[in-house]
């Protein structure tokens, strides 16, 4: 039985982590207790672990307590130093994206978290449309990954760093990071700025990331295609959730709920292997700051 803290209890930790602990608890007694839930705002914790039997706190170090295992889903300024604490402390620690509010500090707490027992929450590793594309991919070496990051009215200025993260650590993940110099456009459209990566990875593989914070529209669409064959996934949580390969089409079910539909659920069957020792601690937090570094912050 692994005791695992939540730290912060706002939005994502609300509509993502803490339903897909419920769910696992719920299908695996015996594998873990939600033992804490922290926040500042007392009312928030309160109101999100009511009911569950969970300590709630509003000290994040006084949560570290009760735990053998700690998700961290606070703001970006304060992950650093829960991570240091809990890798200080042994304790095993889900961190959430980004690694921190800047490039340099993320590449300072990466070298602290060296040996640690630290998974990155980057949870597009564990959608379940990338994963089924994945599978079907298998061996195939793409000549094109594209990827195609868009949102509507997403004016805030961190968008880049903190939401683009996750296609770049995605095209990083599915092909490879450049062998070489990378192909960056950046210009402003419809209010934001909108960005074009381009590389080429060991294997050959062109990737085209596109991240539009503007287009008018949420959808996160992978694209993979190499000398006859080729494939696409769209993200369930903010699209129709559909896998193509070749001419099969795989749709997800409409009904999941949103955490379902983005893996967060297999997130933490991984994190919780991890922490058994029976799996590994990935994404790795120096694998995130291959992106983090691509972004340039
Ligand atoms: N992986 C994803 O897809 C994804 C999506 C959204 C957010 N996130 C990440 O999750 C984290 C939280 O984002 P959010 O949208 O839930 O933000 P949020 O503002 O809704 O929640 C953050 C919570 O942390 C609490 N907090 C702040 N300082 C604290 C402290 N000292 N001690 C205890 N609690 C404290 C706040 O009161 C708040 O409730 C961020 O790092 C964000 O980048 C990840």
């Amino acid at each position: 039985m692994i005791r695992i803290a939540l730290i912060g209890a706002g939005a994502h930790a609300s509509d993502y982590h803490f339903p897909a602990l419920l769910d696992h608890q719920l299908h695996h007694p015996d594998s873990l207790q939600i033992s804490a839930v922290c926040d500042k705002d007392l009312a928030r914790a309160t109101a999100l672990a009511g009911g569950t039997g969970a300590a709630v706190l509003d000290s994040w170090q006084d949560a570290l307590d009760l735990a053998d295992a700690v998700i961290a889903c606070v703001p970006p300024s304060l992950t650093p130093e829960v991570a240091r604490t809990c890798a200080r402390r042994n304790l095993p620690l889900l961190m959430e994206k980004p690694l921190a509010s800047t490039l340099s500090e993320a590449e300072a707490v990466v070298a602290d978290l060296a040996g640690a027992r630290v998974m990155a929450s980057m949870n597009r590793h564990f959608d379940p449309t990338v994963t089924l594309l994945r599978r079907h991919l298998g061996d195939h070496v793409p000549r094109l990954l594209r990827i195609t990051q868009s949102r509507s009215q997403r004016f805030e200025p961190e968008f880049l760093p903190f939401t683009g993260i996750h296609v770049v650590d995605l095209a990083i993940f599915l092909a490879g990071a450049p062998d070489g110099a990378m192909d960056r456009h950046d210009s402003i459209h419809h209010g934001a700025r909108w960005t074009d990566l381009h590389w080429t990875t060991a294997a050959g593989t062109r990737v085209e990331v596109a991240i539009k914070p503007t287009l008018g529209c949420n959808q996160e669409r992978v694209e993979v295609v190499g000398e006859g064959w080729q494939g696409e996934s769209r993200s369930a949580w903010m699209d129709d959730g559909t896998v193509r390969w070749q001419d099969e089409i795989h749709p997800f079910p409409k009904d999941w709920p949103d955490w379902k539909k983005a893996g967060t659920d297999l997130e933490t069957t991984a994190f919780l292997a991890a922490c058994r020792g029976e799996g590994p601690w990935e994404p790795t937090p120096a694998s995130v700051l291959v992106a983090t570094k691509l972004l340039g912050g």
